[in-house]
C-alpha cells in the first residue's frame, strides 16, 4: 500500500486527477474494510486537490448519516430528498451546483460554502453512499471533477452487493 501520495507540481486539474486515481485505486483495491477506505480516499482527496470539505454520507435506512470526511464539522444525518446530498441520492445522479445559495433546500453546514458537488455511488439500483465535496469558491466543479470523482466513487462498488 502507498503510505504517501505523489501529488504532481500542476495547476492542472485534470493532471492532478489523472496523478490520484491510480493511487486511490491502489488504495482501496489493497484493504477490504469500507470504513477505511472511505477515510483515506477522503484523505487523499483533501489533500490533492485542496477541498475545503470532502467527505462521504452512508444511507442507513435511507437516512444519509456522516462518514469520514475532511474538513470542518459538518451536519451528522440528512433525510431522504433533503439537500444536495439527499437529492443526489433519491435522483440518483451526480449534482452539480455552482452557487448553492441558488439551490432550493441547500443545507448550509458551513457558511463559508459556495459551490458543491455530490457523487452517488450507485449499485443494484441502491445508493448506499455519496461522496460530498464543497468548496468556498463559487463554481468551482466541472465535468472533468464529475467524471473523476465518479469513476473514483466507483471503486467503493466492491463493497457492496
Ligand atoms: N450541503 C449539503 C450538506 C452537507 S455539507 O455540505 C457537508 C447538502 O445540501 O446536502
Amino acid at each position: 500500500m502507498a503510505e504517501e501520495l505523489k501529488i504532481p507540481d500542476t495547476e492542472n486539474k485534470q493532471h492532478k486527477y489523472g496523478s490520484l486515481f491510480p493511487q486511490i485505486k491502489a488504495l482501496v483495491e489493497g484493504e477490504d474494510d469500507l470504513i477505511a477506505n472511505l477515510a483515506n480516499v477522503a484523505a487523499a482527496l483533501k489533500q490533492a486537490m485542496d477541498f475545503f470539505w470532502v467527505g462521504f454520507y452512508l444511507n442507513k435506512n435511507n437516512e444519509l448519516v456522516l462518514g469520514p470526511f475532511q474538513g470542518p464539522v459538518a451536519c451528522t444525518r440528512i433525510a431522504y430528498g433533503k439537500g444536495v446530498c439527499g437529492s443526489a441520492m433519491a435522483q440518483k445522479r451526480t449534482i452539480l451546483v455552482p452557487d448553492v445559495d441558488q439551490f432550493p433546500g441547500h443545507i448550509a453546514c458551513s457558511s463559508a460554502s459556495r459551490s458543491e458537488i455530490v457523487v452517488p455511488l450507485i449499485v443494484d439500483d441502491q445508493v448506499p453512499l455519496v461522496l460530498d465535496v464543497d468548496s468556498n469558491r463559487l463554481d468551482d466543479f466541472d465535468e472533468t471533477d464529475k467524471n473523476y470523482l465518479s469513476e473514483i466513487v466507483n471503486l467503493l462498488s466492491r463493497h457492496f452487493g
